[in-house]
């Protein structure tokens, strides 16, 4: 009953806490009015090459943006947040969280190409961590992600996540080496 109170507020609180202003973008509550923009990236081969899920079509993309954040957020939930461009607003992107314990989460992350390359992921996911994650308690951090995926690999690696854990398995058919990246974030005490 405790555990479920816990995660009952988390799931709003994560919601109250948006939208957050980084810089050129804007952590904020996914919406169905950016179900183009979604589709748009996420359906892209190349975004979506080591990514385990993929919108299966209009309405399985409405059902997901609609659905982003689960209330209660219990463990194994998956939450997701947006990642809007400042100047207009527009979807570039998402953050998802897996609650894996009452102070555990895994993140996934996802950007339009045309929005890689300038530094707006590791604004995101810092500032993800920093004002949304670590003011709920939640201070233990994982990643996940294929070896061959550099950018993903670099983003933690500037994020102070280190590697923890390697393994050889099969994705898409074709083998693959996972590697685990860890942090522990807590707020800044000096
Ligand atoms: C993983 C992913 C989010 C990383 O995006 P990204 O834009 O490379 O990440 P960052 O925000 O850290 O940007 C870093 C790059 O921007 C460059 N950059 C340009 N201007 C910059 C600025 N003002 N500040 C910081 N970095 C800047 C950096 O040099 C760096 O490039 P480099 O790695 O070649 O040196 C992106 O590749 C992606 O969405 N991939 C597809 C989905 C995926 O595989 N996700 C991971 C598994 S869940």
């Amino acid at each position: 009953m405790k555990l479920h109170d816990t995660a009952l507020r988390a799931g709003h609180l994560l919601l109250a806490r948006l939208p957050i202003e980084a810089g050129a973008v804007r952590l904020r509550a996914l919406d169905p009015a950016d179900v183009e923009d979604f589709l748009a990236y996420r359906g892209d081969p190349e975004v979506a090459r080591y990514q385990g899920w993929q919108p299966g079509g209009r309405e399985a993309a409405l059902t997901f943006l609609r659905d982003a954040v689960p209330p209660p957020w219990d463990e194994g939930d998956w939450a997701q947040i947006g990642i809007a461009r400042t100047e207009d607003d527009r979807l570039v992107g998402d953050i998802g969280l897996l609650r894996e314990g009452v102070a555990q989460v895994q993140l996934g992350f996802t950007l339009s190409r045309g929005a890689q390359g300038r530094g707006w992921a590791r604004i995101a996911v810092g500032t993800c961590i920093d004002t949304l994650l670590v003011p709920l308690g939640i201070a233990r951090l994982r990643g996940i992600t294929d070896s061959r995926n550099t950018p993903s690999l670099r983003l933690l690696q500037r994020l102070g996540f280190e590697q923890t854990m390697r393994e050889d398995l099969v994705f898409r058919g074709e083998p693959c080496t996972e590697i685990t990246l860890e942090k522990v974030a807590g707020p800044d005490l000096r």
